[in-house]
């Protein structure tokens, strides 16, 4: 893999910034040191084994529990009959990334809205008690119809009321799109789909509650966002912040599926006060199917345009299951209206109601569907007007935002295209489907375009620098995999000019300096500004220390002119001048010297500019053409997303989406029996993600991008962008193969054949 690496406003005399760093947690996580949830040691522990309704929607209407509670062992067995008086108030249940609606209350009545729901919770002085105890619950139900079948219900969707935090409803409508698509030259519509996709981290979701004689609880949560656990558990159980701590140290992958509390949370806080011993409950990976998904969602895409290929009209319309209880809402097909330039663009995404968990957010919400439509629709162009892909989306090229009316804070898409292309050598493509072909199998070729948000949230962040040497960096962010951790550190090192491993990072922990969750690929702009801001403010009053000592050689010189490096603060230019930083800390007379800082995006540069990152994505499949095995054997990424910290990590972020994308494109379903309205595939062997041998060669190109607005680091983030656009291109190129064109999500192997 090579990456340019811009250098630009890394800070004077950084070693770390835009280099490659291994994690700094990366001896921790291999070794075993790294402790996850449902790891974390208490004395006493009991544990919990939650019990999953086995119907779709109704109620119950007896659940007699004795036969469990009389083993011995078993402690409790929790149900709706006997939950312990707690917030029963929609609005107490409520988190940071909540959709609007009423949140699901665990254990909260008889009434049952999905299959799988949580309806008792076991508790014994061991797990596998718990788990037998649990098999000898009786329930019997009272069962309703249910509907979890998207297509039947999408007739009666309909426009949220009210919108979901954070995210953008469809842009108006632009120009005359119905007129101009009626008149264009060259126009089609179809239909797309993708199947519902489960997270699956390795780590499943898990909780272990410390319980303290003092009352007090310590919460060790799976969880993208401490402080939103802690907040969440407060609200419900009527605590005070001071009485939940919540950790998480380290993180077992979770791609969006650990931004809400989930129920294994509530479940053991509520067995832990009520019982007043400390709790443990782990799902099991069936479990893991009962709460967030990627939404079904059913998208249709007409696009006009001149013989030549200018696009004319766009038309994206996207229906979405939802829960019964919540509107999940996700951005779907705003990209449409943004990606490229189109006069006439309409734009319209609703909700239908089902018999599921609400959907979440799952890596990189909204834009892994809609982008596929848009870019797999871009395709269907191309060949219906004889213009190569990669030409096709240069001549229709977005020089600004569209559907906002506003410039790019920085947008290198057309180095993307390039780069990527040149080393795919997509000049050599014989763009004839079946034209390209190697013995028995079938190669095909094909491209397309991702896009995702450049966000940054308000974060807060503590530096303190101590006698000893050491720089300490706190806040209150998770590490999901993607490597905060080490990000964090470089910034610190560079800021104060000292080695990397004396840098302590701390983060998973509610009572650290407050940051949202850690999601939508807004972490290290967020927590590195906060950070960064955090060790300037230290290396000012260390300077100001420095200057005052008695013959001092940077008496006469402003911060601007020094250089932190080494462990001292040197003169520009002259490095035989300098005070050493425990020098400067001796002065000051303080054990330490420390600053916390909260930093926010500038609402002015927010309202002026559209931050964005990009990529453009080249894949390469093989098809067997007597079997139709599809195999991926290339894949180059180009992406733009402003200064990369750590090229290493930072192709690690791409791997993982391009993984991810690979997952979608060929093997993730999550099947639903509409009869009985479950998924059915719920376990790794059934559940089909990518496996060492599926995967090829990925190529991570990061082309050069400058952006001093998305971000006061630069930064754009990467977690998500990756994911974006990999599946159409893989579609494409499946296309471009076998002449044929599959508009539903996985392309395996029955519909190859
Ligand atoms: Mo991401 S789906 O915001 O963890």
């Amino acid at each position: 893999m090579t990456s340019n690496i811009q250098d630009f406003s890394r800070p004077k005399g950084g070693r770390y910034v835009g280099t490659a760093q291994r994690r700094i947690d990366g001896r921790l996580k291999v070794t075993g040191g790294a402790k996850y949830a449902g790891e974390f040691p208490a004395p006493g522990l009991t544990y919990g084994y939650v019990i999953s309704a086995a119907i779709t929607h109704g109620r119950i209407i007896r659940i007699d529990s004795s036969a469990a509670e009389a083993i011995p062992g078993v402690i409790k067995v929790f149900t709706y009959q006997n939950r312990p008086k707690i917030a029963s108030d929609d609005k107490k249940y409520q988190d940071q990334t909540a959709p609007p609606g009423s949140p699901m209350r665990p254990l909260g009545d008889d009434q049952i809205a999905y299959s799988g729901q949580p309806i008792g919770l076991v508790v014994a002085e061991t797990f596998e008690l718990a788990r037998h105890a649990a098999t000898l619950v009786e329930i019997d139900y009272e069962r309703r119809p249910h509907k979890t079948d998207l297509e039947a219900e999408r007739g009666s969707s309909y426009e949220p009321k009210e919108k979901r935090s954070g995210i953008s409803p469809p842009p108006p409508p632009r120009g005359d799109a119905e007129g101009a698509y009626d008149k264009a030259p060259v126009r089609f519509e179809n239909e797309y789909r993708v199947a519902v996709e489960h997270h699956n981290p390795m780590e499943p979701h898990a909780t272990t509650v410390v319980w303290g004689e003092d009352g007090k609880l310590t919460v060790y949560d799976k969880t993208q966002g401490v402080q939103n656990s802690q907040n969440y558990v407060t609200g419900i159980f009527g605590l005070k912040k001071d009485d939940v701590r919540v950790i998480s140290p380290f993180v077992g992958g979770a791609f969006g599926s650990g931004l809400r509390p989930q129920y294994q949370l509530f479940l053991a806080v509520m067995a832990a006060m009520e019982l007043k011993r400390s709790v443990r409950v782990v799902l099991t990976r069936d479990q893991m199917f009962t709460f967030t998904h990627r939404p079904d969602t059913i998208q249709t895409l007409a696009l006009g345009a001149s013989k030549d290929g200018k696009l004319q009209a766009i038309k994206h319309d996207a229906v979405a299951g939802t829960s019964t209880f919540e509107d999940y809402q996700e951005v779907v097909v705003n990209w449409s209206g943004l990606i490229y330039d189109c006069p006439n663009a309409k734009l319209t995404y609703e909700l239908a109601k089902l018999n599921t968990y609400t959907p979440g957010d799952m890596r990189a919400p909204g834009a892994t569907l809609g982008v596929y439509a848009l870019e797999a629709a871009m395709d269907e162009l191309a060949y219906a007007t004889g213009v190569d892909p990669l030409e096709l989306r240069l001549k229709n090229y977005a020089e600004k935002d569209e559907n906002e009316g506003k410039p790019f804070s920085s947008k290198e898409l057309r180095a993307c295209y390039a780069q990527g292309a040149e080393r795919f050598g997509w000049s050599k493509r014989n763009p004839e489907p079946r034209s390209m072909r190697e013995g028995r199998e079938l190669i095909g070729w094909g491209m397309a375009t991702g896009a995702w948000e450049a966000q940054m949230m308000e974060t807060s962040a503590r530096a303190v620098l101590k006698t000893d040497g050491t720089l300490e960096v706190a806040t209150a962010t998770a590490d999901i995999g993607t490597g905060t951790y080490t990000i964090m550190a470089q910034l610190a090192a560079d800021a104060l000019g000292v080695p990397i491993e004396s840098v302590t990072v701390k983060i998973g922990d509610s009572t650290l300096p407050k940051s949202p969750v850690e999601g939508g690929s807004w972490a290290a702009a967020s927590a590195g500004t906060a950070v960064q801001a955090a060790c300037h403010t230290v290396r000012e009053t260390l300077f100001n220390h420095a200057r005052k000592m008695e013959g001092s050689p940077l008496a006469n010189f402003g911060i601007d002119r020094v250089v932190f490096e080494n462990g001292r603060i040197a003169v520009e230019g002259d490095p035989s001048r300098f005070v050493t930083l425990t020098d400067a800390l001796a002065a000051s007379g303080e054990a330490e010297i420390s600053a916390e800082e909260t930093t926010a995006p500038d609402p002015k540069t927010k309202e002026k500019y559209s931050g964005y990152t990009h990529s453009a994505v080249f894949a390469e499949v093989r098809i067997d053409e007597d079997l139709g095995v599809i195999r991926v054997t290339r894949i180059v990424d180009a992406v733009a997303a402003g200064r990369i910290l750590n090229p290493k990590t930072a192709r690690s972020q791409i791997l993982g989406g391009v993984v991810f994308g690979v997952g979608m494109a060929l093997h993730e379903e999550s099947l639903m029996d509409k009869e009985i309205g479950r998924f059915m595939n719920h376990n790794i062997a059934e559940y089909h993600i990518p496996a060492n041998a599926d995967i090829r060669e990925i190529d991570v190109i990061f082309v050069d991008e400058h952006d001093d607005k998305a971000s006061p680091i630069g930064v754009k983030g990467l977690g998500e962008i990756g994911i974006v656009g990999t599946a159409a291109a893989i579609a494409n190129a499946v296309f471009h193969a076998t002449g044929r064109r599959i508009r539903h999500l996985p392309i395996t192997i029955d519909k190859v054949m």
